[in-house]
């Protein structure tokens, strides 16, 4: 007979737009017992108090941290340089930690990451909620169960709208492969696997988005160990009537077939006097609709209450994540100095600290 296991005590640090869809959906989990959040914007917390329940709503995510009875953590802050010390902390004291991307800002702090989960027998995993898409888990299929063949190359065009890339840039000047193509990288390389990048070579095009002294758009080729090339094209600056909307195009060509992934959402149009063209359920976490979830995080949130529940292992591996950091990295350095960067990462080419470099803001 299946075991029921016992109810596990969770905890979200950072309840905006993705920690509130995983506290609701923690919320209404039977594997959940008591829920904790943490958030420093009153307005939200408030907010998230009642449509959580929670027990402990606090300003202080440390108090999270510090409280034995909590097994699990999902950290969903922002800035993204606040994602290193939280979930050093979390996995110090023991906990489960689900992380959003992107892991750490530098190759060491991500290495310490892994070290000390693996150390303590701990789950610990990364963001990657494009692998819960089931459009994109359909591709994965397709290339693993033989479908189409051996796989010779693949194109991924990943474009956000302005609005939302606009937020993103407030929290630091990072490129477009570390905050949009990271989701691409990591899920080429997860439907290439046992594959692994050898080469990188990227350019980013400036733009609407100068300003911000971010490119508008960033293109990366990757050349896989065994000759297969993927090609990420990431962009945040298209207009608005696609508000917060992300607009993809994923191909996948084998030797024996061809798989072609419109996920544009141009299906559903709502048009109003008062707004416009707007098209919903059209950002990539997903939302609620009333009795429903439309779109990834839910399940992606799901999963790794599953796997602390049950004991079963996490989706997204951090030591794949490392592996799409480490190819982010590359891409910038191949950007910004204009040629191909073979992989392994030598250190030296990294900033002192290893890390992600700002950008400088300026065209080729
Ligand atoms: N997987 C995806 O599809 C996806 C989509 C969007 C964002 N993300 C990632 O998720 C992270 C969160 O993005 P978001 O759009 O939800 O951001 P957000 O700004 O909407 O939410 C972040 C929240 O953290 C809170 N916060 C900040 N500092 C805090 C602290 N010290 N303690 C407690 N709370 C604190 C803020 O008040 C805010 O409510 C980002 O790092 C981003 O890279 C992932």
């Amino acid at each position: 007979m299946k075991q029921i296991p016992d109810p596990i005590n969770v905890g979200i640090i950072g309840t905006g737009w993705c920690g509130g869809i995983r506290a609701v959906t923690a919320a209404a989990s039977p594997l959940v017992g008591v829920l904790h959040i943490a958030e420093t914007n009153e307005e939200r917390r408030s907010e998230m108090a009642i449509a959580t329940d929670a027990e402990t709503v606090t300003g202080n995510w440390e108090d999270l941290i510090v409280d034995p009875d909590i097994q699990a953590l999902m950290i969903s802050t922002t800035p993204e340089s606040v994602h290193y010390p939280m979930a050093k902390a979390a996995l110090d004291a023991g906990k489960h930690v689900l992380l959003e991307k992107p892991m750490a800002l530098s190759l060491e702090e991500a290495d310490e990451l892994i070290d000390i989960a693996d150390s303590k027998g701990l789950k610990f995993t990364i963001g990657y909620s494009q692998r819960f898409n089931s459009k994109q888990a359909l591709a994965k299929r397709s290339v693993n169960d033989g479908t189409l063949g051996d796989p010779v190359s693949v194109l991924i065009s990943r474009h956000i709208g302005r609005s939302l890339g606009a937020k993103i840039g407030t929290r630091g000047k990072f490129s477009p492969a570390v905050m949009e193509a990271t989701h691409d990288i990591d899920f080429a390389f997860w439907c290439l696997e046992p594959r692994h990048p050898v080469r990188v070579y990227s350019q980013m095009a400036w733009g609407a988005r100068s300003d911000q002294g971010v490119p508008d758009t960033q293109f990366l080729i990757i050349t896989m160990n065994d000759g297969v090339v993927v090609n990420i094209g990431a962009g945040w600056s298209v207009p608005l009537h696609y508000p917060n909307a992300a607009n993809t195009w994923i191909e996948f060509i084998g030797t024996d077939g061809a798989l072609m992934l419109d996920a544009s959402h141009r299906d559903i149009v709502v048009n109003t006097v008062d707004k416009g063209i707007q098209f919903p359920l059209s950002t990539m976490p997903g939302e609620f609709v009333d009795h429903v979830y439309a779109g990834p995080m839910e399940r992606e949130t799901q999963h790794f209450l599953e796997a602390v529940a049950y004991d079963r292992p996490v989706m997204v591996d951090p030591k794949a994540a490392r592996v799409t950091m480490e190819v982010y990295l590359a891409a910038d350095i191949s950007a910004q100095e204009h040629r191909v960067v073979e992989l392994p990462l030598d250190r030296t080419e990294l900033s002192p600290a290893g890390a992600a470099s700002e950008l400088s803001g300026s065209r080729a």
